[in-house]
């Protein structure tokens, strides 16, 4: 699999993991913009250098429980950090636990003392850990014993792990952007915590790799209205060696984005003229101003079509667009 241009971004992340770690970093974007690879693609950039990550993907796992939660972040051994033999390839950490711990008897204070001793370890034998969880929404439901919500704690031992002991990165990604708008609400996190953006294709990038992939410049032109997110260039490159022009391919999609988003407006309990009317916003705009366009009575839909993947809200730039290119053309198609 080829891995396409994300200069920007990967300088920034590798950058990032070697300062001195100060606050905790919310990596966010539209759905599919390219978190994941661009963050396991700086893993195994730094592979040989000094820094030691903890990766878990929560996407690969149910997280619905505590014991859950326990066995996917701990592995039973005498040693206080491992290789996690389930993401062999990227060569990342879990942290360890003694035999003799009982998963179903453990309070969060030992879990959070377990997860000190591995990132002190590595701080010891001179390295520089890296936490990173990749879809941390996926914790939001799961409480400990006397009730604490397990991501609250979480977010208070990232601070003191971060911005007060200066011990260890954590790098926290997800896909869910209204989970992004409550963790920029939250006071623990206020003042301690940097977002970074990885957005649409630059229309440059796209260029220079289609020109590579052997567009050529009549089709460059045509796509550049339509392409923004990565994997599309790939479904495109996929269609051209079956056959498909790009003008085809590009058909079909806005097509199949027109019909999913009628179905989602038509079986929706909400009142479909509001849902229509925060469309025509963008009818000919592509993006909305959050503080300057949106009455507080619309954010009930602005809302549902966040939740339905429609629209993409970045909460640090106060702007609301659809979350990609193609769904922009499919939302004007549905408001002819
Ligand atoms: N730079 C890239 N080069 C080539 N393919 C890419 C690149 N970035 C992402 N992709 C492809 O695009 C798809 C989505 O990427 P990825 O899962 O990293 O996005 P994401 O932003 O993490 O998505 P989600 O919002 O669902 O978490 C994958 O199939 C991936 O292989
Ligand atoms: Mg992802």
């Amino acid at each position: 699999m080829r891995f396409y241009n994300r200069e920007r971004e990967l300088n920034y992340l590798k950058t990032y993991c070697q300062l001195e770690p100060n606050s905790i970093l919310f990596v966010y974007g539209p759905k599919s913009s390219g978190k994941s690879t661009v963050m396991r693609r700086v893993i195994k950039e730094l592979d040989g250098s000094n820094v030691v990550f903890f990766y878990y993907n929560l996407r690969k796992y149910a997280t619905y429980s505590k014991e859950e939660f326990l066995r996917i972040f701990f592995e039973k051994s005498d040693k206080k950090y491992l290789l996690n033999k389930l993401e062999l390839n990227l060569g990342v950490c879990k942290f360890g636990i003694e035999e003799n711990f009982d998963f179903n008897s453990l309070y969060l204070n030992d879990v959070f003392a377990k997860i000190n001793e591995s990132i002190n370890a590595v701080v010891e034998e001179g390295k520089k850990p890296v936490l990173i969880i990749d879809e941390l929404q996926k914790l939001k439901n799961i409480y400990f014993n006397s009730g604490k919500s397990l991501l609250n704690e979480l977010f208070n031992l990232f601070v003191s792990l971060t911005k007060m002991e200066h011990l260890c990165h954590v790098i926290c990604l997800t896909s869910d952007t209204l989970f992004i708008e409550e963790i920029h609400r939250n006071s623990t996190l206020e003042n301690a915590s940097k977002y970074y953006l990885i957005d649409w294709l630059r229309k440059e990038s796209i260029k220079r790799i289609l020109k590579e992939e052997g567009f050529n410049e009549k089709e460059i032109d045509y796509c550049l209205n339509y392409l923004s997110l990565p994997y599309e260039i790939v479904d495109l490159i996929e269609n051209k060696k079956l056959g498909l022009s790009v003008e085809e391919t590009i058909r079909q999609w806005i097509n199949i984005e027109a019909d999913k988003l009628k179905y989602i407006i038509d079986t929706s309990n909400l009142n479909e003229d509001e849902i229509y009317n925060i469309l025509s916003k963008l009818k000919d705009n592509i993006k909305v101003d959050y503080k300057k366009e949106v009455k507080k009575e619309e954010m009930k839909y602005i809302k549902f079509l966040i939740e339905r993947e429609v629209l993409f809200y970045d909460v640090v730039n106060g702007i609301i667009k659809p979350t990609s290119l193609k769904k922009w053309y499919a939302i004007k198609e549905i408001l002819e």
